[in-house]
């Protein structure tokens, strides 16, 4: 049997009824055999980066995040969008993970990115803003297929699920397509 694979988790937003989060719920559902996928649950901790800080000691959120994505053999990152972006909270985490350069965990890691959005363009915006800022990390983030979740608060029942049938076709393509990558890169 194939080894699993572990992929890093990390939701872009810190509200609890984030629709990323959700997003990120119904990938961990919806991983093919043979994957799991970690939540990395400690956004809210990671404090703004600050040269100042480093310099004291890198904060234990911080190497919390780096080592989970370290460890993970691929990251799937749900991104929100603000102001046609990413949100702070994940640009911050990102920033402080990426430090020292020549260290980066994101370095060759194969990463998915997948996004929702009550907007027209479920996030396609912040999306490409993402992949440059983890090409900068040497990440090797997928071409897709794109899950651009717009509308999203269509898309999830009461009770948090992803309900639109075709949506979840398109994280289950890109969870595939990321056990692949991870495959090839381990
Ligand atoms: C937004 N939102 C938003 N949506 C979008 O599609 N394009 C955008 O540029 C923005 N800009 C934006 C800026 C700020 C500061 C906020 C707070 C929100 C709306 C956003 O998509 C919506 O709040 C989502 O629900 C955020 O994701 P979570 O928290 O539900 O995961």
């Amino acid at each position: 049997m194939a080894e699993k694979i572990v992929v890093c988790g990390i939701a872009g937003s810190l509200r609890a009824g984030s629709f990323n989060k959700m997003l990120l719920r119904a990938a961990r559902e919806l991983a093919p055999e043979g994957m799991e996928i970690r939540p990395f649950e400690r956004l809210a901790e990671v404090p703004l980066y600050d040269g100042d800080l480093e310099a004291k000691g890198v904060p234990e959120p911080v190497q919390a995040l780096k080592r989970s994505v370290r460890e993970a053999a691929a990251v799937l990152v749900c991104t929100p969008e603000y102001n046609w972006s990413v949100p702070g909270v994940l640009k911050n985490a990102i920033d402080w993970a990426s430090r020292p350069a020549a260290e980066t965990p994101f370095a060759r890691k194969p990463v998915a990115i997948l996004g929702a959005s009550p907007g027209a363009v479920g996030t396609a915006r912040a999306q490409q803003h993402l992949r440059l800022v983890l090409a900068s990390n040497g990440a090797l983030v997928l071409p897709g297929p794109e899950v651009l979740v717009a509308r999203c608060q269509e898309k999830f029942d009461a009770s948090g699920k992803l309900a639109d049938e075709a949506t979840r076709k398109f994280v289950s393509r890109l969870l595939q397509a990321l056990g692949e990558a991870a495959r090839r890169a381990g």
